[in-house]
């Protein structure tokens, strides 16, 4: 179990410090922090109190926080409060794991290059909503998630990585959902451990991942493993 928020079993000094926001059941977060990566995770705030998320993230030894949306007249002052208490943790990545509340181009602006998303589709398809009733509603053949870099435009920016699931003709949107979340678990830790290595590098729109250390996987890897 982690202990003060830290999540890895051998860096500890020079450790890159997250800060994970969530809106609901967390199973991505939950993924992340039981990966036991080389970062610490300062704290796990969720706009939504009632968040199960937030009771693992306790249960846990994190320090867990709500700033109820609901409580804020306008989207400005949400993510104002949001920002403040974000920086009061100094993170070098803010990690959205199933984060519900669209942001405002001031606070994108404010975590330019340093904020991550994970997204139910082959991004740029299926930007939004329900992307797995529209997979299958289009009748695609191949669908998955992507993780990326946060840019002003909803659920779009530089790819760090993505896994493909086909899609079976007796899916139905649960078990649909269940395979891409499957993959989730996987690709998002993985795109942290490349963080926390200092492996990401934006340029321009795309992402670059430098090469790791001999042994260590690589997207081409993953990818193949997930089909
Ligand atoms: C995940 O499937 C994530 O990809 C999605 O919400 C779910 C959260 O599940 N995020 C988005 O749709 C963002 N546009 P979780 O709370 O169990 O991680």
């Amino acid at each position: 179990m982690p202990r003060d928020g830290y999540n890895g079993a051998m860096e500890s000094i020079a450790a890159k410090t997250i800060v994970i926001l969530i809106s609901g059941r967390g199973s991505n977060m939950q993924a992340i922090v039981e990966a036991r990566l080389p970062l610490r995770v300062a704290a796990v705030i969720s706009n939504r109190p009632d968040a199960a998320g937030l009771a693992y993230a306790r249960e846990h030894g994190l320090v867990a926080e709500a700033i109820d949306h609901r409580e804020f007249s306008s989207r400005d002052d949400f993510d104002a409060a949001l920002a403040a208490a974000i920086d009061r943790h100094r993170p070098d990545l803010l990690v959205l794991a199933g984060f519900m509340r669209i942001l405002g181009d001031a606070f994108v602006g404010r975590f330019a290059g340093r904020m991550i998303n994970i997204h139910p589709s082959l991004l740029p398809v299926f930007p939004g909503l329900h992307t797995h009733r529209r997979a299958l509603a289009e009748g695609v053949k191949v669908h998955g998630a992507t993780v990326h870099f946060v840019t002003p435009s909803l659920d779009h920016g530089p790819i760090v990585i993505q896994a493909a699931v086909p899609v079976l003709p007796d899916d139905d949107e649960a078990t649909l959902a269940e395979r891409v979340l499957e993959q989730e678990h996987r690709i998002y830790p993985l795109a942290l451990r490349w963080f926390a290595e200092d492996r990401l590098v934006l340029d321009g729109g795309r992402v670059r991942i430098k090469p790791g250390h001999a042994g260590s996987r690589d997207s081409a890897q993953l990818l193949m493993a997930a089909s």
